[in-house]
């Protein structure tokens, strides 16, 4: 019995050997990437329907900002993939620092921000509020003032946090926000591929998943998010502004703490929609995404990436654009 089974498993080796090329390639995916969970929950902010409903409304409300005329969709757009165009946009008071990330899944990093200076999607969202290059609004309390006189917001805030005496606080608008963000998950084929559909991606893109697992791009783009797990220096080989040519050299996390090691270094990005969310790189040098990954392989890894590598790797990100949830896909209407 055993040396049937034994025999009849080579036999089907040699039958389908492409069969076994995916199933070692699926295999050794998996050991740096696992499938997007249904929504990225927080034991200090659970998710409820009535707080995501709520986080939604905020989420596109330009009365949270000082001049009522900027909301978190002005910076993260349904139509750039909850991203931004423009390498730097202008914020209620001033021009934001670095370039909008998408919000699509961001929930999911161990930090938030380029230089990590965010701890998560709440406190990420409570400093919007009076950030002078976000909604630049004078104090929390302006802000909670304006949302207490319009009577559904009120009554939406009641629902969402039952047990408050007053349900309107900053911090509570940005849990709301924070629960809308937890649910912005958005599965592609790369996911059907790792639960072991190996038909989900084509030929090209498993040949740029195997390259971009070769050449070295795993070692920081990993874990569910192929990115957002770490930091690292940008520029290990050679310093990024000499292929970015960025007009001003952002020093990353060494504004955070000072210390000489942390000189450009940033988060690792996760590329999960990446296709979807030009321009590149904290300061949105760079427009294409071939030529992001060609200067990721040459300043990072210190190679010289083919044409070919360069198309192969470009394929499989395309093959990590996901899927936005249908609630996120309009804006919806506001009180
Ligand atoms: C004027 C533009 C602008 C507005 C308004 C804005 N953002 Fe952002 N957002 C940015 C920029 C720029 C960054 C990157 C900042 C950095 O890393 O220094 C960012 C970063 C983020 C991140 C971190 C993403 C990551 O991958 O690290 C989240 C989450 C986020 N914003 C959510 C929001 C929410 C929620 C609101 C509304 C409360 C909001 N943003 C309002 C421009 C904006
Ligand atoms: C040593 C760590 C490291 C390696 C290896 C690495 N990256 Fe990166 N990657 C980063 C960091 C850090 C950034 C953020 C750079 C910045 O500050 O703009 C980044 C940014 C990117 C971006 C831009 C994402 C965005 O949203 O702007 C892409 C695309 C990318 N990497 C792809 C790759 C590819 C493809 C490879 C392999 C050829 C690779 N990376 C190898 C650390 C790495």
């Amino acid at each position: 019995m055993k040396k049937f089974v034994l025999i009849s498993l080579l036999l089907v080796g040699d039958v389908f050997p492409k069969g076994d090329a995916d199933k070692e390639l699926l295999a050794k995916a998996k050991q740096f990437f696992s499938p997007l969970p249904k929504s990225f929950p927080s034991a200090d902010n659970p998710i409820t329907p009535q707080k995501v409903e709520l986080g939604r409304l905020l989420f596109f409300e330009r009365r949270l900002s000082v001049n009522d005329m900027i909301s978190c969709a002005t910076c993260h757009a349904i139509e750039y993939y909850y991203a931004s165009p423009a390498p730097k946009q202008m914020g209620a008071l001033k021009l934001q620092p670095r370039n909008a990330p998408t919000v699509l899944n961001a929930a999911g990093q161990f930090v938030q921000h380029w230089i990590g200076n965010r701890k998560d999607v709440e406190d990420q969202a409570l400093q919007s509020l009076t950030g002078p290059p976000a909604f630049g609004n004078p104090s929390k309390e302006s802000v909670e003032e304006k949302l207490r006189k319009i009577p559904h917001y009120v009554e939406l805030f009641r629902k969402a946090f039952p047990k408050d005496k007053e349900p309107i606080t900053a911090e509570n608008i940005a849990k709301a926000i924070g629960a809308f963000e937890r649910t912005l998950v958005t599965p592609s084929r790369f996911d059907e591929f790792l639960k072991g559909n190996t038909k989900a991606l084509t030929p090209e893109e498993k040949r740029g998943l195997n390259t971009f697992i070769e050449v070295g791009c795993v070692a920081c783009h990993n874990g569910v998010l192929v990115g957002g797990t770490m930091y690292q220096k940008f520029g290990i080989y050679e310093p990024y502004w000499k292929y970015t040519k960025s007009e001003s050299i952002d020093e990353g996390r060494y504004a955070v703490t000072k210390k000489e090691e942390d000189k450009y270094v940033f988060k690792v990005p996760p590329l999960r929609n990446v296709a979807m969310t030009a321009p590149y790189f904290h300061d949105g040098s760079v427009a294409s995404l071939e030529e992001a990954v060609w200067i990721m392989g040459k300043v990072q890894l210190g190679k010289d990436l083919t044409k070919e590598q360069v198309r192969d790797i470009v394929a499989f990100l395309k093959s990590l654009t996901g899927k936005i949830p249908e609630d996120a896909r309009t804006p919806p209407i506001l009180p």
